[in-house]
């Protein structure tokens, strides 16, 4: 009895040691890492740069409200492509203009840069600001909810400050 328990935990050790090795193994093969988690205070740092209402935001409900987002965006540096471009950097960013992606040529041509406002505008009916787009989205009704939605892409899509 003494000597199988032995046995069993010597092949339990063997497996878990094999195990931690192929995950290592998987992890040098992932796509990039989700970025550090934002401190307080660099979260205060990033809203600060936002015009208000939007430097109010609340990040928490913001990140809630986010998933009906990300079906279509990632927010990390490097992250995919998947229905909708991914927004690292979207503050800032000229309109349309992430390489490799097939945007609309409404888009394309639209030539202005992203801004907390206009985020605004187009999370509220990206249809009602240009017709053409081919991003399917209904709108985002509550202005709370967008300036929160909007606060979170500040600290999730911008690289943190030192
Ligand atoms: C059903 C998929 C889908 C959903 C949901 C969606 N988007 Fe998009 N988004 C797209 C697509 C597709 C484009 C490119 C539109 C074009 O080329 O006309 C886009 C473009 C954008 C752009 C402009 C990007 C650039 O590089 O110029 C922003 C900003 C954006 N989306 C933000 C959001 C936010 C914030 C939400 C949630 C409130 C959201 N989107 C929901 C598909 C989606």
């Amino acid at each position: 009895m003494k000597i199988s328990v032995l046995a069993i935990t010597a092949a339990t050790l063997v497996l878990a040691g094999c195990g931690q090795n192929s995950s290592q193994s998987d992890q040098a093969a992932a796509p990039p890492a989700p970025p550090a988690q934002a401190t307080p205070d660099q979260v205060k740092t990033l809203l600060a740069a936002l015009p208000a209402p939007y430097s109010t935001g609340d990040v928490v409900n913001g990140k809630a409200k986010f998933t009906q987002c990300a079906a279509c965006h990632t927010t990390v540096q490097g992250g995919p492509n998947l229905t909708g471009p991914n927004l690292y950097g979207i503050l800032g960013r000229k309109a349309g203009s992430l390489d490799g992606f097939a945007y609309s040529d409404a888009l394309k041509a639209a030539g202005w840069t992203w801004d907390a406002p206009r985020i605004d505008a187009w999370i509220t009916n990206p249809h009602a600001v240009l017709a053409s787009t081919k991003m399917s989205f209904v709108g985002m009704k509550d202005p709370k909810d967008r300036a929160d939605v909007i606060a979170y892409l500040a600290v999730a899509t911008n690289p943190l400050p030192k």
